[in-house]
């Protein structure tokens, strides 16, 4: 949630920080600011809304300067506005902050400072950051920070400049993610890689608690007590290419291409003479024959991920596997045995609020935590006994695409592993299943390469849409006698379907999906409807087919899209079942079935249909995955939906 930039050295400071800005607006987007020292001068800017504005805004300013700090916010304390966007500033204009994190003893400090004469502009928790620094600043900014974050509680990322030391940047950081870069002409502060790679490829990943002091030539670390700390730097791998939407129109589309490729990285980069290897794994094989239950534990996508991959785990290793939200777990007595139960947490960040305190939580029972992680050098994988980094290179779509089809790999290699480690699974059998395995990345290349008709199923529930809300209006015209005929009603419909969906789509047309899978693909169900009510806001439920009859079919009528997983399986016939009993209650299906199946092409059973190829159904969610996401985006770009940033989400939630 919300993301820092500061840059100190000899280029021109405003354009670094607005493409960093650009490169972490993923993490939220509800307004942004910048501010810069010239010398004694101060120059302070920010707009509510996206990006944009603030670009707007300064392009007919003359601004210089060879230090400054800038951010994009999602809200927690106080409403997106002006004054409560980023940088914050004292009672003067000596000292700015940018601020990523929740400061929960903000209110007692407040009234203290408002008692000692400090006046506060916004309704933010940060602003008592920038009065304290006010309240205790002797000369040495990095000493200052150093004493104030020891009154803090809460979680902090933060990047001060002040007109008092006009070559220093300062940062610091407590439970929310902040790197170092180390450049040519001058060094950055960061929350995310992506915003320094056009500049850098050198970083120091800097830990809870340590303050950062930069100048255009030099870093110092510190712990919290004010001594120095000597850190390595590490070199990023990832390319200024893997975070640019290169030719793509959307994060998310470019994302869901990059699926195959990120798939054949990872087996090509694990398997080796046709045996699972996890070189850093940090669990000796001893550890993992003694382990007797698994607990997973994750967010949203990575949840759906984890659901999945207690299907796998149960399948190969043959534990019994529990799969937690990371909100739940943290707060439940949570049952863990020392040196017998794995903790495996699932995050495409690392930075996750609830999946790091769920971490922690388990941590403390004497848990061995083993983490899937996408982001190199996170908290998650940092506190983690054992990470496995599943190599998908920066996500930056809201909307996860190719984290969640990497995380699904990692859980079938890492269970492919264990299973022959602890003898549930021979050579024959696991290399039978690589063989399987292997030939994934050519068939979702199929996938995607068919996926005009994903798309033409999308403009046809988008009509039927538009149809339905017509109709809708047409009701309205007898009410208010403002529509002559249908036709009127229906470009009128339209105009409003793609103009304002958010304020017409809602009132006048909801139009909802059901979701349905059975076994390994009951949580490609959750995800292919988290994935549509992310993007497009249209109402959507992901349910186990079997439980269909226990509630959900009282939504059947010829209204709700009801998506049907029903690729070639063992649970097959059973679908077809739920199928038909939605057909009979004139629901309208859209089946997602194997290629050849001539039974569900039938109009008996399928109003849509969407084909992957014929593979094994174990392996089967990761095919079902790319349709299920090519729907989602082709609705929201067809209802003029904000794909890659839709309102009230961020990226990484590193808040509770
Ligand atoms: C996915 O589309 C979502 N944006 C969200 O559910 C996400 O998966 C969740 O917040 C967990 O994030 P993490 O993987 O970074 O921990």
């Amino acid at each position: 949630m919300c993301g820092i930039i500061g840059y100190i050295g000899s280029e021109p400071v405003t354009p670094i920080l607005m493409q960093g800005l650009k490169s972490l607006e993923y993490r939220g987007y509800d307004s942004a600011g910048i501010a810069l020292v010239d010398g004694g001068k101060v120059f302070i800017c920010k707009r509510p809304g996206k990006l944009s504005r603030l670009e707007e805004c300064l392009k007919s300013k003359i601004i210089k300067g060879n230090v400054g700090i800038g951010h994009t916010r999602w809200a927690t304390h106080g409403e997106p506005n002006q004054v409560n966007a980023h940088p914050h500033f004292g009672d003067n204009y000596d000292f700015m902050i940018v601020h990523n994190g929740i400061i929960e003893n903000h209110q007692v400090l407040k009234t203290e400072l408002i008692k000692e004469g400090h006046k506060f502009k916004s309704q933010t928790d940060t602003e008592v950051i920038a009065h304290l620094i006010e309240k205790y600043y002797r000369g040495d900014l990095a000493k200052t920070v150093c004493k104030v974050i020891k009154l803090l509680k809460g979680s902090y990322a933060l990047g001060v400049i002040s007109r008092l030391q006009p070559n220093v940047l300062v940062g610091a950081r407590k439970d929310s993610p902040l790197i170092v870069g180390v450049g040519k002409t001058g060094n950055f502060i960061a929350s995310d890689v992506p915003a320094i790679l056009s500049y850098t490829r050198e970083a120091i990943y800097l830990d809870n608690n340590e303050v950062v002091e930069l100048t255009e030539k030099k870093i110092t670390i510190y712990d919290i007590s004010g001594r120095p700390v000597h850190k390595k730097k590490v070199l990023i791998k990832w390319d200024v290419k893997s975070a640019k939407k290169g030719g793509f129109t959307h994060f998310m589309m470019k994302e869901i291409h990059e699926q195959p490729q990120v798939l054949r990285n990872i087996l090509k980069g694990r398997i080796r003479n046709k045996r699972v290897v996890f070189e850093q794994l940090k669990f000796p094989e001893k550890q993992i024959k003694k382990i007797d239950n698994i607990q997973i534990v994750a967010c949203g996508t990575a949840y759906h991920a984890g659901l999945c991959g207690k299907y796998i785990l149960e399948k190969l290793v043959q534990l019994p596997v529990s799969v937690d939200n990371s909100s739940e777990f943290r707060y439940r007595d949570q049952i863990i045995k020392k040196d017998r139960t794995l903790v495996i947490t699932v995050s495409q960040s690392g930075e996750t609020a609830d999946t790091l305190a769920a971490l922690r939580a388990a941590k403390l029972k004497g848990a061995k935590i083993l983490s899937v992680c996408n982001v190199i050098g996170s908290s998650i994988a940092r506190e983690s006994d054992g990470v496995v980094y599943i190599h998908a290179g920066p996500e930056i779509a809201v909307a996860s695409t190719k984290a969640y089809t990497a995380q699904l790999a990692t859980f079938y290699l890492l269970a492919i592993y264990m299973g022959m480690v602890r003898k549930t699974l021979n050579f024959k059998s696991a290399d039978k299943l690589l063989k399987v395995f292997t030939k994934v990345p050519a068939l979702m290349e199929k996938i995607i390469a068919e996926q005009g008709k994903v798309k033409s199923v999308a403009q046809k529930y988008i009509r039927k849409y538009h149809y339905r809300l017509a109709e809708q209006l047409k009701f309205l015209e007898n009410e208010v006698k403002v529509f002559k005929d249908a036709r009127k009603a229906l470009a009128f419909a339209k105009v409003c379907a793609q103009k304002s969906y958010s304020a017409y789509g809602r009132r006048f047309g909801d139009f909802p999906f059901l979701y349905l899978g059975r076994n390994i693909n009951y949580p490609s169900a959750l995800e292919g409807a988290l994935k549509l009510k992310e993007i497009t806001y249209i109402s959507a439920e992901g349910y186990a087919a079997g439980e269909m009859k226990h509630g959900p079919i009282a939504l059947i009528d010829e209204f709700p899209l009801v998506v049907c997983i029903a690729p070639k399986s063992k649970i097959y016939d059973k679908m077809l079942s739920n199928i038909r009993e939605i057909k009979a209650r004139k629901g309208v299906v859209l089946a997602i079935a194997t290629k050849g199946d001539r039974e569900i092409r039938k109009k008996e059973y399928s109003d849509f249909l969407i084909q992957i190829p014929d593979i094994d159904e174990f392996f089967s969610p990761l095919l079902v995955a790319l349709p299920l996401q090519l729907l989602a985006y082709f609705i929201a770009v067809g209802l003029g939906c904000d794909v890659d940033q839709p309102r009230n989400l961020a990226k990484s939630v590193t808040v509770e």
